[in-house]
């Protein structure tokens, strides 16, 4: 990986100089960096222009699991006809649209409601999908607010036909720089999904005691020096408070004993797995959208959804194994009427990427993808 130049020799406002890669000591003790910038974007000569113009890795965002999800999903939005005439998809998650692209795609008379809480994603996804013309319907919302928006779009008395939930952040939050998601290069510590939100990573760093901090780094991010990485954390910012993302990957440089930062990832992942989750209150979004999501089902609808770390997963696990469980009260003989389970799970457990996706997208290598089908009647 070359870094020959930095952003700042590229820049030519303010936002842009707000990012630049790590110095080299930091990239050569995180070998495995993901985001850095790119040969091609350095001596492309052309200066980013705006913040988002800001990328360090120009790659599309490359959907996961794609043909999968569309053979899952399919039986639920073909039941009146193959080309998707009456049924409706919920993409809970639009990111860059690459699934939703191949839905409509695929089922030409489809109708697609796209969420996304990040109004960026938004603004790709619907120039990507402006062809598809009155069939697609964005709103901006958590996806916890699925429920309102089913029912905004005229859907809630029937329920819709299938639900896909891809997870996390896209590859287009990772590589705009200047959002502090990525720990390969310094930029202002942000983190918001949705740039309207109050909370951003800054603030969590510099305003969390000690205590609440090393639980967030703890409980979200599985970091088992959480408590020392807090303590180093309170300590610095007595003196300067955080602002840059680099300013946290060199403590965390100095907070993780040397054996352990040669073995198990690159250790400035968890921490910064656990501020997004805290920033962007991740999992209590998820908890309330998974159940929400289930009720605005019709009967034989299906939901998908797919869970790159085992945080996620665990919600969705339980959730589905919950909804696949039957109401009948332990003990009795019989099922009760209408008291069997509301769903069928539609995977064994959980789907992987097989070698062969993850060569070609490396993004997938964690993947858990579940699915599930809500019983006739229901
Ligand atoms: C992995 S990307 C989806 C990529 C998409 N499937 C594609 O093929 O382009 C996940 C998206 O979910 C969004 N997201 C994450 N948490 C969210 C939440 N709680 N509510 C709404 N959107 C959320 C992110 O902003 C991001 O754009």
């Amino acid at each position: 990986m070359k870094h020959s130049a930095t952003f700042s020799d590229l820049a030519t406002g303010p936002q842009a100089r707000a990012v630049r890669p790590l110095p080299e000591p930091a990239l050569t003790y995180f070998p495995d960096v993901r985001s850095a910038p790119s040969d091609r974007d350095l001596t492309a000569g052309a200066a980013p222009t705006s913040p988002s113009a800001a990328m360090v890795d120009d790659e599309p965002h490359i959907p996961v699991l794609l043909d999968r999800c569309v053979e899952l999903l399919a039986p639920a939005l073909t039941r009146t006809s193959t080309d998707g005439s009456g049924a409706t998809l919920v993409d809970a998650t639009l990111g860059a649209g690459g699934h939703s692209e191949r839905f409509l795609t695929q089922f030409p008379a489809l109708r697609l409601i796209g969420l996304d809480r990040d109004p960026d994603a938004l603004q790709i996804a619907g120039d990507r999908l402006a062809r598809f013309g009155d069939r697609v319907t964005l709103v901006r919302t958590r996806y916890d607010g699925i429920a309102a928006a089913v029912a905004e779009s005229n859907c809630a008395a029937t329920g819709v036909d299938a639900i896909l939930f891809d997870l996390g952040v896209s590859s287009m939050q990772l590589d705009r720089v200047e959002r502090g998601f990525a720990y390969s290069v310094d930029a202002p510590l942000d983190m918001r999904m949705d740039s309207g939100s109050d909370l951003t990573a800054a603030q969590v760093l510099n305003t969390y005691d000690e205590k609440a901090l090393a639980r967030v780094l703890r409980v979200y991010g599985e970091e088992k020096f959480a408590g020392r990485i807090a303590a180093q954390i309170v300590r610095r910012r007595a003196n300067t408070p955080f602002s840059t993302t680099g300013e946290l990957v060199e403590l965390l440089y100095q907070a993780i004993p040397a054996p352990a930062r040669r073995t198990g990832g690159h250790p400035a992942k968890r921490t910064f797995q656990a501020l997004r989750i805290e920033v962007n209150a991740e999992l209590e979004s998820l908890r309330l959208a998974i159940p929400a999501a289930l009720e605005v089902l019709r009967p034989h609808g299906r939901i998908a959804v797919m869970a790159y770390q085992s945080l996620e997963d665990r919600i969705v696990k339980t959730e589905f194994a919950a909804a696949t469980a039957s109401r009948t009260p332990p003990g009795l003989p019989v099922e009760l009427p209408g008291h069997g389970p509301r769903f069928v799970a539609l995977t064994r457990g959980a789907e992987r990427a097989d070698a062969e996706e993850i060569e070609r997208n490396p993004r997938s290598a964690p993947v858990r993808l579940r699915a599930l089908e809500k019983v006739g009647g229901q």
